[in-house]
């Protein structure tokens, strides 16, 4: 994979303050951005640095100094960017326990029962167990190497070219003894990342695509972030458009918590129901009234139009959570398609991929 520096040039928070995510879009660039080759539906690969305070007082703790050199970098090169800290490797819990008192070992083994150190960072473990030591040397080979994130571009070349836009939600999460901890790479790129540096990136190109033939009619699905590639899609359609080619219908079933606070990119999406590049907009707000409403629900009200458009060509298209909204979007049309086309969904399911008609792309 080929590595390139890009530079953050904006951040803006898109959640609203009272919505209890946080939600970013990004813009990164780069003079030589337009040499870089992607399509609307590919990806970002960013790699992240480790929050310094946690490297400082993992060092701290270690009495390892941070310009000691271990091969080509030094010890604070390897930790910022190399390596994981947030999560731990096998061998390096079985290594800590060897060098624990014997009423550690309890603690260690009650919280091993439970499962826990699932979510404990190197910092964590260090807070828990002060007695363990090790010299750089013995630390690193027992850390993950740190892997990097994926984004997908939120943006179309044609339309920003020499921008890449990201939609990031910075994830926050219980560590196993219920502190707050943060996403590395999410945390990294919404906060620590400062306006103007560069992060290393690599573009992962994708088979989500648009259809080749510009005239056929496409329905996204992308709820929460999932709506980043769609971004992308909607802005080259309507570039597309604006040349006058003979483009298709969109339609985007969109949905988040709270309208007020996450109805993302919202005067985009308006302008384009107004300019016809969206021809339909049906939205899930699934937190402003007592019962959830979820983007399938709405998919449901319209399935007969839905059915329509899928048995005249149209592509359809799912990004955003894996486990549980894609599993339930699926479900849902495969009931649509059973009722109004009075087919075996999982026969039609499989045409449509087999045409490359239904595409997903979650996480
Ligand atoms: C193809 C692809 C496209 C993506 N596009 C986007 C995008 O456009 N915008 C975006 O915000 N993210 C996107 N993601 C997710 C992104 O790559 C990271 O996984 C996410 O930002 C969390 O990374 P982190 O380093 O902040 O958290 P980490 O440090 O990796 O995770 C910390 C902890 O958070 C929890 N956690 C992390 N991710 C999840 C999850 N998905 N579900 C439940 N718990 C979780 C887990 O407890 C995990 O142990 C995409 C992923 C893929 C594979
Ligand atoms: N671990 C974390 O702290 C954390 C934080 C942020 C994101 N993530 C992960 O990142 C991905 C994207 O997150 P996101 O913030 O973009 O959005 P998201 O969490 O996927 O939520 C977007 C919308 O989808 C709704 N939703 C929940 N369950 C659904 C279902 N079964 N079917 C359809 N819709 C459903 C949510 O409603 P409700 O929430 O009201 O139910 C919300 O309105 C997900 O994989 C998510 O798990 C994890």
């Amino acid at each position: 994979m080929e590595l390139s520096p890009i530079r953050l040039i904006e951040r803006t928070l898109l959640s609203g303050p009272k919505s209890p995510k946080k939600v970013y879009h990004l813009v990164l660039s780069e003079s030589t951005l337009e040499t870089f080759d992607f399509k609307p539906g590919d990806s970002v690969a960013l790699w992240p640095k480790n929050n310094h305070l946690m490297v400082s007082k993992i060092l701290q703790h270690f009495a390892i100094s941070e310009n000691d050199a271990i091969g080509e970098k030094t010890i604070i090169e390897w930790l910022q960017k190399q390596y994981c800290l947030s999560h731990l490797t096998e061998t390096f819990l079985d290594t800590i326990r060897t060098q624990l008192t014997r009423k550690e070992c309890e603690i260690f083994d009650r919280y091993g029962e439970q499962n826990a150190f699932k979510t404990a960072s190197l910092l964590d473990i260090i807070e828990l167990f002060p007695s363990i030591k090790f010299s750089a040397e013995e630390l690193l080979p027992l850390l993950k190497k740190m892997k990097p994130r994926l984004y997908s571009i939120a943006s179309a070349q044609s339309m920003y070219p020499q921008q890449l836009q990201l939609i990031v939600a910075e994830v926050v999460y219980e560590n196993f003894r219920q502190q707050k901890r943060y996403g590395v790479a999410s945390h990294y790129i919404c906060n620590e990342l400062a306006l103007g540096e560069t992060i290393e990136c690599a573009i992962v190109h994708a088979k989500f695509k648009l259809p080749e033939d510009y005239s056929r009619n496409v329905i996204m699905v992308g709820p929460g972030t999932g709506i980043a590639p769609f971004r992308a899609f909607l802005q080259e359609r309507a570039v597309l458009r604006k040349q006058g080619k003979n483009v298709g219908e969109n339609w985007l079933f969109f949905g988040d918590q709270y309208r007020n606070a996450n109805f993302y990119y919202r005067q985009e999406f308006e302008q384009w129901q107004l300019d016809g590049n969206l021809s339909h907009l049906d939205l899930a707000f699934s937190r402003d009234q007592e019962h959830k409403i979820y983007v399938q629900d709405r998919m449901h009200k319209h399935g007969e139009e839905l059915w329509n458009w899928l048995k005249c060509g149209a592509y359809f298209y799912i990004c955003g959570d894996a486990t549980y909204m894609a599993v339930d979007v699926e479900a849902k049309l495969k009931e649509i398609i059973h009722q109004y086309g009075q087919i075996n969904p999982d026969t039609f399911l499989a045409q449509l991929k087999s045409e490359n008609r239904y595409q997903r792309d979650v996480y």
